[in-house]
């Protein structure tokens, strides 16, 4: 019987501490027909109500549950923020959610619309938050915040003003070379960045960057920046520090006017293929 299971990751990348109490949770799948990585992350808040910021994927289940639950302990957990509906990001929500019963799934009236087909809400514990609102996770308020790129109408970002970490979702994805679990894209070559950023953002992310207007979009970039935030995390690049920041929305400002690759298509799937035989 032929089985179309996920593959497991090689090997576990070690959960990152980012800011005050703020962990990466990380694990990294490598990419196809090309010596390059992308990471597949979500996002651990310890504070006085732990928080976890999207719920991994299926092709990690169980590092990624061992990693979250070595962060907080399950009773202990008391938000789960959903930032979209996308399968890498809700790979172990029904797990979370039977594992921490007294966590709030902060999701939306879309979140709801379209993952009901995946996963039975239950409602009486959902809080559907929008672009622009918050909660309040004890010590801390979260701001919901749309990042300036995003593969999912549902997609709302999470800044935490008392770490000034920002959870910029599916923005600013970038591979990284080899299997070299890099930390921080300072650590990138800025022409692997922006090239690797360029690929993911137009073919694989956001295809309508080459249909928007750049000079709208530069705002919505600077509107976003204007958060302050000083450390970004995303699902799927390493860790943006704070010398970092300007030089990512210099990048996602130049998104609309750049020629991005062509998209690989047949041919390169029969290299892939090939190769793979060889
Ligand atoms: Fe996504
Ligand atoms: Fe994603």
């Amino acid at each position: 019987m032929m089985t179309f299971a996920p593959v497991e990751p090689a090997y576990r990348v070690e959960p990152e501490l980012i800011g005050p109490e703020t962990f990466v949770v990380r694990s990294l799948q490598p990419a196809l027909g090309a010596p390059l990585s992308v990471y597949l992350n979500s996002l651990v808040i310890r504070g006085a109500e732990p928080v976890i910021v999207d719920t991994g994927t299926i092709a990690n289940r169980k590092q990624w549950l061992d990693d979250v639950f070595g962060l907080v302990e399950p009773t202990d957990v008391r938000w789960v923020f959903l930032s979209h509906d996308d399968i890498d990001h809700t790979g172990n929500l029904e797990e979370v959610m039977a594992a921490c019963p007294n966590a709030t799934l902060v999701a939306s009236w879309a979140i709801t619309e379209r993952h009901s087909n995946a996963f039975e809400f239950p409602l009486e514990r959902c809080r559907w938050i929008n672009d622009g609102s918050s909660i309040i996770a004890g010590d801390r308020e979260l701001v919901a915040v749309r990042p300036p790129m995003y593969d999912s109408p549902t997609t709302r970002g999470l800044f935490d003003a008392s770490t000034g970490v920002y959870w910029a979702v599916d923005c600013f994805a970038s591979p990284v070379p080899g299997n070299d679990p890099v930390t921080t894209v300072a650590e990138l070559e800025p022409n692997f960045w922006r090239e690797g950023m360029t690929m993911f953002m137009h073919h694989a992310l956001s295809p309508w960057l080459s249909i928007v207007d750049p000079v709208r979009f530069a705002a919505v970039c600077d509107e976003n920046r204007k958060l302050g935030m000083t450390t970004i995390a995303t699902a799927h690049a390493p860790v943006i520090t704070a010398q970092s920041i300007d030089a990512a929305y210099e990048l996602a400002r130049s998104m609309p006017t750049v020629t991005p690759p062509p998209a690989p298509d047949q041919n390169v799937l029969d290299e892939i293929i090939a190769a793979t035989a060889a």
